[in-house]
């Protein structure tokens, strides 16, 4: 079992290397991975995800990736180059995307002398409810069994994990085992504002419901003091163990 500490991704959801940097040095030991996703690296470039580890920061890059099996694979390969700890694809791109990119970035990072990066897939957006995935995006089941599909699809494609909701974790963790990584955002303590997330979880519910990582963003990063915000939360965290 990953200490708990290992376990809070914070999403540093901010448009410039200062704002990001501010945060992380903030943060600093209070938590186990940075996010970086589309807004701060398409921003940034690369620089932010170099920067951050050379303070010593892990890094969950947040980039979705999501095209034919050998534009992710080459993809993939540029980013395990970086170094990061952890990145993801969507699901929706197949079996054979996914390996793809599981085993190109592999391979760079062999060649690059440094430790492979976690892969993980992201199943049904939150964004998606019942009637957009069927009306919409055209399939028929339901939103829990398309995400345990997907699940599966990425389990058996060699990746370490997926995204998703809160809701679909116990099941997800039901049908891909143990040590498969589950990575939940949605999650709210009780003393923070919602804001637009509308389907969401405590920590302490998610980690009961087997959730591996919990994303947080403004809980903590606009919090006045968010390394006390951090401690709070991962307080929470530990009593979703017991
Ligand atoms: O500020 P907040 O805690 O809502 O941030 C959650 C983070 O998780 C954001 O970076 C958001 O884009 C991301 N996320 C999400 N819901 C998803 C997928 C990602 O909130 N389904």
């Amino acid at each position: 079992m990953m200490e708990i500490r290992e376990r809070l991704i914070v999403a540093l959801d901010v448009a410039s290397m200062g704002e990001g940097l501010t945060l992380a040095e903030k943060l600093a030991g209070s938590v186990g991975y940075f996010k970086v996703g589309m807004e701060l690296y398409y921003s940034t470039g690369p620089a932010i995800v170099e920067e951050l580890q050379r303070r010593g920061g892990k890094i969950f890059l947040d980039l979705k990736l999501h095209d034919i099996p050998n534009t992710v694979g080459k993809a993939a390969a540029v980013i395990a180059r970086l170094g990061v700890a952890m990145f993801n694809v969507h699901a929706a791109g197949g079996r054979e995307m996914m390996r793809a990119a599981l085993e190109m970035s592999r391979e760079a990072a062999a060649k690059t002398g440094v430790t492979p990066p976690r892969v993980i897939a992201v199943t049904v957006l939150t964004s998606i409810n019942q009637q957009v995935l069927a009306e919409e995006v055209g399939i028929d089941r339901t939103v829990e069994e398309q995400v345990v599909r997907w699940a599966l699809l990425a389990k058996e494609a060699g990746l370490d994990g997926v995204v998703a909701s809160p809701l679909e974790v116990a099941a997800i963790r039901r049908e891909c085992g143990p040590d498969f990584l589950i990575v939940t955002p949605g999650v709210r303590p009780t003393w923070a504002a919602a804001g637009d997330q509308k389907r969401f979880t405590t920590p302490a519910e998610a980690v009961r419901a087997g959730a591996s990582c919990l994303v947080i963003g403004r809980p903590i990063t606009a919090a006045p003091d968010p390394a006390a915000a951090a401690e709070k939360i991962l307080a929470e965290m530990e009593a979703g163990l017991c």
